[in-house]
């Protein structure tokens, strides 16, 4: 799964939350300031976050966001960082959705400078989101259950054919070398 990872801070709050994502994910953390940071190509996952100032985003942010290539991204998860509510992600959001971006149900908000322990949850978070099985987006819980046990099913079985087909070559080329043993006696 491609995953890129762009942020706006100016303190360096809002960075320390994508750095964490940067862990969580393995991808590089980069600054909407960064000559790095127009998306060129397709992109599975974008998180995307910013902070609130005097009540809005930062001016330069919001223009990024306007110009996002919307037709590169598949879907975009949110985090964002603010003194008082989550506003910042719900503005985000909004300029997303105005552009007809796909917008992943969780999101995540620091009150001013992320803790450790948060820190830790927004790691955990999004190496999460990438090891997720999508195909159970949306499905009601007894379906996704059903899913689950299915998908689990499959790939035990996936599991075992594998092994059976190990051992075979195993036991194949264990009865050639008897028989170039044999050959040469
Ligand atoms: C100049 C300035 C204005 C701010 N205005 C707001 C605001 O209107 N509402 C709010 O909830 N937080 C406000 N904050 C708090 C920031 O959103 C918060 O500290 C955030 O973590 C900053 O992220 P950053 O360090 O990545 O820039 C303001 C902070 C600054 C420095």
């Amino acid at each position: 799964m491609k995953v890129a990872i762009r942020y706006q801070s100016r303190g360096g709050n809002v960075r320390a939350m994508a750095e964490a994502i940067a862990r969580g994910t393995g991808v590089d953390a980069v600054s909407i300031d960064s000559p790095k940071a127009k998306i060129k190509e397709p992109v599975d996952l974008l998180f995307i976050g910013g902070a609130l100032y005097k009540f809005q985003l930062d001016p330069a942010f919001k223009e990024y966001l306007k110009d996002l290539p919307e037709d590169l991204i598949s879907e975009a998860v949110v985090f964002g960082s603010s003194m008082l509510t989550r506003r910042p992600i719900l503005m985000i959001q909004d300029v997303l959705k105005e552009k007809g971006i796909k917008i992943n149900k969780q999101a995540v908000w620091s009150r001013n400078h992320p803790n450790d322990d948060l820190l830790g949850v927004i790691e955990y978070f999004a190496k999460n989101e990438l090891t997720r099985d999508r195909s159970l987006d949306g499905l009601p819980p007894y379906m996704v259950f059903k899913r689950s046990q299915e998908i689990k099913a499959q790939r035990e079985a996936e599991a075992a054919a594998k092994a059976a087909a190990e051992a075979e070559v195993e036991a194949q080329s264990a009865a050639d070398d008897r028989s170039e043993e044999d050959a040469e006696d």
